[in-house]
């Protein structure tokens, strides 16, 4: 079963109702892929997951996790000894990356449902924080961005992968990206993703693709952080949501 963590803002109505239809055909979430990414899904995911400058066995929390596109990626970097945390406001898109979790037979990821600005997993637990495409879509993105530095060790990084309206000659098409993912996605194309990522980390590295209209910003926790940092193990809350090995 998956926890409920966190409260309901009023535009996270929006969110559930946009993603419901999502989380029931997530083929065709995944086909979409091929048009949002430009073809180029699998080099700028995996872009993504390599910012996270994880090695074999880390911790890693995806926000606004969804279908689970990126956890092949994740998996890449963490290794069957790592653990992945996936959360998501959408029990539909939870419920379609419980399957591909199931189909992959992955023993290492846990899910959870809740809203990424009340995110309560434990504070400097995970070595780092993904976002896809998740920042862009979510009401209250600053507060999300904060939750996710709390969780992270000091020296973690966070890496947020989005997309943004194209500049130069390409913004002729903008118009036409905005009516086809504004209403689609919730995807607000004005936040300045890459400063907020900064202003709360206070740095930010950016990695460009498809003609700058999608980044990899990857920021890491300050050292200085670490009196707020609570050592330990998995706490048992998210552990126990792990099945153990032979179930699904
Ligand atoms: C465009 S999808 C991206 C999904 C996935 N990260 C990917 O790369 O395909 C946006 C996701 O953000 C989730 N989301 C939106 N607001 C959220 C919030 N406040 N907390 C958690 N998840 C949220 C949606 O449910 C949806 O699954």
């Amino acid at each position: 079963m998956d926890r409920e963590v966190g409260t309901r803002g009023s535009a996270l109505g929006d969110v559930e109702r946009i993603y419901r239809a999502w989380g029931r055909h997530p083929h065709l979430y995944a086909a979409q892929d091929l048009l949002t990414f430009l073809g180029r899904h699998r080099t700028i995911r995996r872009a993504a997951a390599r910012a996270l400058h994880v090695t074999r066995g880390a911790r890693v929390l995806e926000v606004a996790c969804g279908t689970g596109r990126n956890f092949p990626y994740v998996q890449e970097q963490i290794g069957a000894d790592g653990r992945l945390v996936g959360l998501d406001y959408s029990h539909e898109m939870l419920g379609a990356a419980r399957s591909l979790v199931a189909d992959r037979r992955w023993r290492n990821v846990c899910l959870l449902a809740g809203d990424a600005a009340e995110l309560d997993v434990g504070s400097g637990h995970f070595d780092a924080v993904l976002c896809v495409l998740g920042m862009s879509a979510m009401p209250r993105h600053v507060a999300a961005l904060r939750r996710c530095r709390d969780v992270l060790r000091p020296g973690g990084y966070l890496s947020v992968c989005d997309a943004q309206l194209f500049s130069g000659r390409l913004s002729k098409l903008n118009p036409l990206v905005r009516d086809l993912y504004v209403p689609t996605t919730g995807w607000d194309p004005h936040r300045d993703l890459v400063r907020d990522v900064e202003q709360v980390f206070g740095s930010v590295q950016v990695e460009r693709f498809n003609a700058g209209s999608f980044f990899v910003a990857s920021a890491q926790k300050r050292e200085v952080e670490s009196d707020r940092v609570q050592q330990g193990v998995m706490p048992q809350t998210l552990d126990s949501t792990i099945p153990p090995d032979g179930q699904q």
